[in-house]
C-alpha cells in the first residue's frame, strides 16, 4: 500500500535492524484518516468471503481493526491478554511468548463472542514471529470458528512469521512488508 509504505518511510524510524518505530501514526498517536484507507484496503481484499467477525489482539491491533470492522459491516472481537490463566469455564485461553518484548501472556476470549458458526478475519499492526497470530488462531479453533486470513499492516520480512503462517495454511495479506532496515534505511520488499 503505497501510502503507508510513504508514511513508513517519511515518519517511522529504524531504532536498529529488528525493531521500527511507527507511534507517531500507528501504535501511540493514531492517524484516523491513514486507518481509515488501511480498513478499506483490507475490506476490499478480503470482501466476499462469508466473513462474520474481524478479530484483533489489544491493542495496537485495535485501530486497524476497527475500521476493517466498519468497512465489513461486522462486529470486533478483541482477544484479551491476561497476565494468567483464570479459572472460568466461559472463557478459551492460550498461551503466546512475544520473542520481541519477551514476555508472555493468556490470550482471552469469551465463550459467547464465538461459535462454530463464525468465519474470522485476524488483523494485527505487526508481523514479526507470528506467535501472536498463531496463538490467535489457535484461540479461535478452539470455539470452532474458521479463519479468513490474516491482515497485517506491517510485515518485517526478515523474520520468521510469515512462513509460520503458511506453513499453517494461512493467507496472510500485508499492506508493508520490510526486507530489510537499519539506521537511516528502510527497504521494503519488491511485490
Ligand atoms: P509476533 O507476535 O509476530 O511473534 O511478534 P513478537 O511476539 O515478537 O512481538 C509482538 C509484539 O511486539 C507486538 O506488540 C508487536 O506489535 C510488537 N512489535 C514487534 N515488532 C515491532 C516493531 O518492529 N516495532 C514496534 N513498534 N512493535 C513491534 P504487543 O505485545 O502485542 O503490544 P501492543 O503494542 O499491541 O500492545
Amino acid at each position: 500500500m503505497k501510502l503507508l509504505e510513504e508514511r513508513i518511510l517519511s515518519q517511522g524510524q529504524a531504532v536498529n535492524e529488528h525493531i521500527l518505530k511507527v507511534d507517531g501514526f500507528i501504535n501511540h498517536q493514531v492517524d484516523p484518516l491513514l486507518m481509515g484507507e488501511i480498513g478499506r484496503e483490507f475490506a476490499r481484499h478480503f470482501r466476499g468471503q462469508g466473513i462474520t467477525k474481524v478479530a484483533t489482539i489489544e491493542s495496537s491491533g485495535i485501530a486497524p481493526a476497527v475500521f476493517t470492522a466498519l468497512e465489513l459491516s461486522v462486529p470486533l472481537l478483541i482477544l484479551k491478554k491476561q497476565p494468567s490463566k483464570v479459572l472460568n469455564t466461559d472463557l478459551y485461553q492460550t498461551q503466546v511468548t512475544s520473542f520481541t518484548k519477551g514476555t508472555s501472556y493468556e490470550l482471552t476470549l469469551s465463550q459467547k463472542f464465538v461459535s462454530d458458526q463464525d468465519h474470522v478475519l485476524i488483523i494485527d499492526d505487526f508481523l514479526a514471529n507470528g506467535e501472536a497470530a498463531t496463538g490467535a488462531i489457535r484461540l479461535l479453533r478452539l470455539a470452532h470458528a474458521t479463519i479468513a486470513g490474516l491482515g497485517i499492516v506491517i510485515e518485517k520480512s526478515f523474520q520468521p512469521g510469515r512462513g509460520k503462517l503458511l506453513e499453517q495454511g494461512i493467507h496472510v495479506y500485508s499492506l508493508a512488508r520490510i526486507a530489510r532496515m537499519g539506521e537511516n534505511f528502510i527497504e521494503f520488499v519488491e511485490e
